[in-house]
């Protein structure tokens, strides 16, 4: 956010989850609207995200809706904004973990197939509110499954490419530098050796520019 947007830009995220995109933003003076399906979790988020002080008075929002079909432009609009000056999606990693039971919830997805072509969904609707020259932000991580390893990551990133932006880097996060992962570190080592892999310690952040 700090490389990418000035304060008093406006940041959307289509999966909030339990906020920390808009908890981030508060801390650095960007408004922030965020997307979440499950209206439990959107609940969690914004208690978590009053509970940040607002130094900067910006409006940090967080709307329950499904980001393959939600109207981005209506609540831009809403917020007196007609485009968003950076996009983070931080999608699920296909099945891994479920976030729900509903349907229209990405982890939900019968196929790495159907998860790819609802991510493109959520992207192509998402698109048109992004600034052109602006930035989007993509963190995903592949997967292990019936012992092969999924590039979940490269699968998306080439779903965001299909729809025309420009790749600009591909960021190796390290599981070992992120604080809610560093306990896994010994499951991930033991699952490894279990299934003929090398050690899965990494995710992606693919930065993406609207042309
Ligand atoms: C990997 S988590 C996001 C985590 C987030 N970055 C955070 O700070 O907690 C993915 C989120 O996407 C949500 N989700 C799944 N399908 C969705 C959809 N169709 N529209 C909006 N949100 C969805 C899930 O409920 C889940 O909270």
């Amino acid at each position: 956010m700090l490389r990418y947007t000035r304060k008093g830009d406006l940041v959307l995220d289509t999966f909030a989850g339990s906020g920390t995109t808009l908890i981030e933003c508060r801390r650095l003076g960007r408004d922030g609207i965020g997307v979440e399906l499950n209206a439990e979790i959107a609940l969690k988020a914004k208690a978590l995200i009053d509970q940040e002080p607002n130094p900067s008075s910006v409006k940090t929002e967080v709307i329950v809706g499904d980001s393959k079909t939600f109207d981005f432009q209506a609540t831009l609009g809403e917020f007196g904004d007609r485009h968003a000056q950076l996009l983070i999606m931080h999608p699920p990693y296909d099945d891994i973990i479920a976030f729900s039971e509903d349907a229209n919830d990405l982890s939900n997805c019968r196929t790495t197939e159907e998860f790819l072509t609802d991510f493109g969904q959520v992207v192509e609707n998402a698109t048109p509110v992004l600034e052109k020259g602006r930035f989007f932000a993509l963190v995903i991580g592949d997967k292990y499954s019936k012992g092969q390893w999924v590039p979940l990551g490269f699968y998306c990133m080439q779903e965001v490419l299909k729809r025309g932006y420009l790749l600009k880097s591909v960021i190796v996060k390290n599981f070992d530098e992120t604080r809610a992962k560093r306990d896994q570190r010994e499951l991930w080592r033991y699952r490894a050796l279990v299934g003929g892999f090398y050690v899965f310690k990494h995710e992606y952040i693919f930065v993406f520019q609207k042309r």
